[in-house]
This record gives C-alpha cells, sequence and structure tokens, in this order.
C-alpha cells in the first residue's frame, strides 16, 4: 500500500515534468556536473553555439572512448533491433565478478545519473531529509527534493575536502539518504578511504549512505579503495560507479550501481528494465578493465591538471588539491564576465556559487587545450 502510494506521488510529480517544469532542463543542466549561478542564468540567455568551443565544462575524457570500445560499438550496432536482455545479463555477471559480488548486487543504468536521479526519487519520496557535503553532484539531492525531502549541506572544509566529521553530526532521525562523493566534483578533492568507510559504516546504522566513485579510478591504482567491500555486509551501503569518466563513454550512457539486492529493488522501481542500449553495453564491456586505456587517461590528465595548477600556483590563487579531472578555485573576477570572455576566446567552463562567492570550475582537457586555455583566461583576468 505504501508503495503504492509513493508510485502515485511520485507519477504526479511526473506530470509536473511532463508540463515543462523544473527537472527535464535541470538534470541536462546537472550532467554538465553543477548547478546554475547566477552568473550562468545570464550568460546562458546571450551566448551563441557551442560547437566549436573546448569543452572544460563537463568533466569528460577527451581521449575516450577507446579504440576497443569504438570497434565493440559498430559491432553491436547489427544487435540494435533487439532489446538488450542477454547482453544486460552478461555485462552484469562482467562486473560483479569486476566487483566480488553476486550480479544481483548489480544495477546497471544509462549513466550514473540514471541511479541517481533514481534513488532521489525512491528515498525523497519518504520526505524527512538527504544530507550531503555542499559544494557536490546535487543531482540526487535535487530530485529529492522534487518528490517530498529536505537537502541538509554540509560546508566542505577550508582545503575544499568533505568535512565527514560535521557529516556525521548532521545525521538527524529523520535523515533518509547521506550522499558521499569521493573524489568529489566540482572540487576533485580526495579523502582518505579509512576516514570515508569509518563514516560510512557509522551512518549506515543510522540512513542509507550512497557512495559516489565517478571518479575514483583517477587515483592511482594502489589509492583506489573502493567502498564496495561494506556493500557485502550492509544493506544500507550503496556505491555507484560510470563509464563516463575514466572510460571516456560520457555519450553512450552507461554506469551501475552495487547494493544488496532489497535495496536495489527499492531504487529500480522508478527506472526502465532494459536500459542502457545495446551501444553502451558493447562499449562498457570492451572497456571495464582496460587497464592500458585508464593509464593513458591518469597520465594524459595528470600532466594536463599541472598545466592549470601551476598557472594558479604562479597566480597565487588557491585551489583544492585535485586528484581527477576537475579543479575549483575562487573566480578572480565577475563571472559573468568571466564565462562570456572565455566564451568569445573558445573556451567553456563552470561557475559556481558558493559561500557568497563565485568559484571557476575548471575541467581538465588535452595538454594543448590547458595551455591555451590558461593564456586565455589569464588575458580575461589581467
Ligand atoms: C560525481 C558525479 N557522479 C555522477 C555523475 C554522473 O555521470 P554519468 O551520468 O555520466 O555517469 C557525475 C557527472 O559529472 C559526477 O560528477
Amino acid at each position: 500500500m505504501k508503495t503504492q502510494l509513493n508510485r502515485r506521488d511520485w507519477f504526479k510529480s511526473t506530470l509536473a515534468l511532463t508540463a515543462g517544469i523544473a527537472l527535464t532542463s535541470s538534470l541536462t543542466k546537472e550532467l554538465m556536473a553543477a548547478p546554475m549561478s547566477q552568473a550562468e542564468r545570464s550568460f546562458f540567455g546571450l551566448k551563441t553555439s557551442d560547437a566549436q568551443k573546448v569543452r572544460l565544462n563537463s568533466n569528460e575524457n577527451p581521449y575516450g572512448p577507446s579504440e576497443k570500445a569504438k570497434k565493440a560499438v559498430m559491432e553491436s550496432l547489427s544487435r540494435g533491433n533487439r532489446y538488450a536482455f542477454n547482453e544486460l545479463e552478461e555485462l552484469k555477471k562482467i562486473i560483479a565478478a569486476k566487483e566480488g559480488v553476486n550480479p544481483s548486487y548489480i544495477l546497471l543504468g544509462a549513466g550514473s545519473g540514471e541511479l541517481l536521479v533514481q534513488t532521489g526519487i525512491a528515498y525523497g519520496l519518504e520526505g524527512g531529509r538527504v544530507l550531503s557535503a555542499y559544494p557536490t553532484f546535487p543531482l540526487l539531492m535535487n530530485y529529492a527534493q522534487q518528490m517530498k525531502a529536505a537537502w541538509d549541506k554540509v560546508d566542505l572544509n577550508e582545503k575544499l575536502e568533505h568535512n565527514y566529521e560535521a557529516l556525521a553530526s548532521a545525521i538527524k532521525s529523520d535523515t533518509r539518504l547521506v550522499f558521499s562523493c569521493n573524489p568529489n566534483n566540482p572540487t576533485g578533492t580526495v579523502v582518505s578511504d579509512s576516514i570515508v568507510r569509518g563514516f560510512c559504516e557509522e551512518a549506515s546504522k543510522k540512513t542509507l549512505v550512497y557512495a559516489d566513485e565517478a571518479y575514483l579510478e583517477f587515483l592511482d591504482p594502489s589509492q583506489q579503495k573502493s567502498m564496495v567491500s561494506l556493500v557485502q555486509n550492509n544493506p544500507n551501503v550503496v556505491v555507484s560507479k560510470t563509464f563516463s569518466k575514466i572510460y571516456g563513454l560520457a555519450g553512450l550512457r552507461i554506469g551501475y550501481l552495487v547494493g544488496q539486492p532489497d535495496t536495489l529493488k527499492k531504487i529500480a522501481q522508478y527506472g526502465d528494465t532494459i536500459s542502457p542500449s545495446q551501444t553502451a553495453l558493447a562499449a562498457a564491456k570492451a572497456s571495464i578493465g582496460d587497464e592500458d586505456f585508464m593509464k593513458l587517461t591518469r597520465e594524459k590528465n595528470s600532466v594536463a591538471r599541472k598545466v592549470l595548477t601551476d598557472y594558479l600556483d604562479q597566480k597565487k590563487i588557491f585551489y583544492g588539491k585535485s586528484l581527477t579531472n576537475v579543479v575549483l578555485f575562487p573566480a578572480p573576477k565577475d563571472g559573468k564576465k568571466i564565462l562570456s570572455q572565455l566564451d568569445e576566446k573558445g573556451f567553456l567552463i563552470r561557475i559556481w556559487d558558493y559561500q557568497g562567492k563565485e568559484w571557476c570550475r575548471v575541467s581538465i582537457g588535452t595538454q594543448d587545450e590547458m595551455k591555451n586555455f590558461v593564456r586565455a583566461f589569464d588575458e580575461v583576468v589581467a
């Protein structure tokens, strides 16, 4: 009965969506990996086509998809007339083996964004509250708010890292879910796995913990400590991963959630049972565990990121210590002017609002793109 009522509420909200309100455009903006700042709201109204611009605004991987993934996509096209029932089960088994769990612990989605949306709906419908650090990737919390829940935000610490102690203290009796993003977007900062693990263990005694690990593979393999190992004995922890970042498949849309079957069932009821597509499944199957491609991305990204951080060091501009493909730093001048002047020079970045200030969020492109960006940015803020 409770589920039925929940579903009814959900359909009501869906009606609001189709009426053109809030969510669809919010999903598009969120998948650019940030909420809209004041500067962006006024700037987007004026701007022209983005087709030829250097995209340092969506934390994409400029080196993907791998050759193996492209070949697999081409081969998958001949199965395009068939629903991907078998391929879905096959990929679940491959992912489950990699993650050390049973295939029933894997839920696939058209990007991890789809899973964040479903989780936001499933838990938001219960009312109560959802909790996260801020700024972080807001998609789940936005959907939870669009249902019924309130969103409690805890500021990052002065190094722009998640403050797990403060997050733990902010859990209330009606907190339904805590979102933990390590590494975080928009900062690229990373908190040590022992702290995150301790937090997940304690917090999950009170509420569901959603651990987002979209950028974990940007870390050196020896440092990639996933929270998946908690899932086996804990129905209150779920972990999401994506093929959009290190594997460079953002446009193909595929990601997954690891969790206990009953927890996944609650989330899955708000999604399609045969998502993602044949092409995405084929690309993911060809990409998963491709150490050579991950290493290439990791190495090139870190060289290109250094171009930006060297510039910021030279200009004595503070930034969060990023280990991923995104860097956040305070905007040296008016955000709208930065956006429009960079746009004229052919570069797209994001501006975030946080603590009454504007911040530049720059995704890492190729080394050449970053050299050109730094030159253009320097002229813009001169
Ligand atoms: C932290 C984080 N999680 C999840 C996503 C969603 O990515 P996708 O839907 O492409 O898997 C993003 C996108 O930028 C992100 O930054």
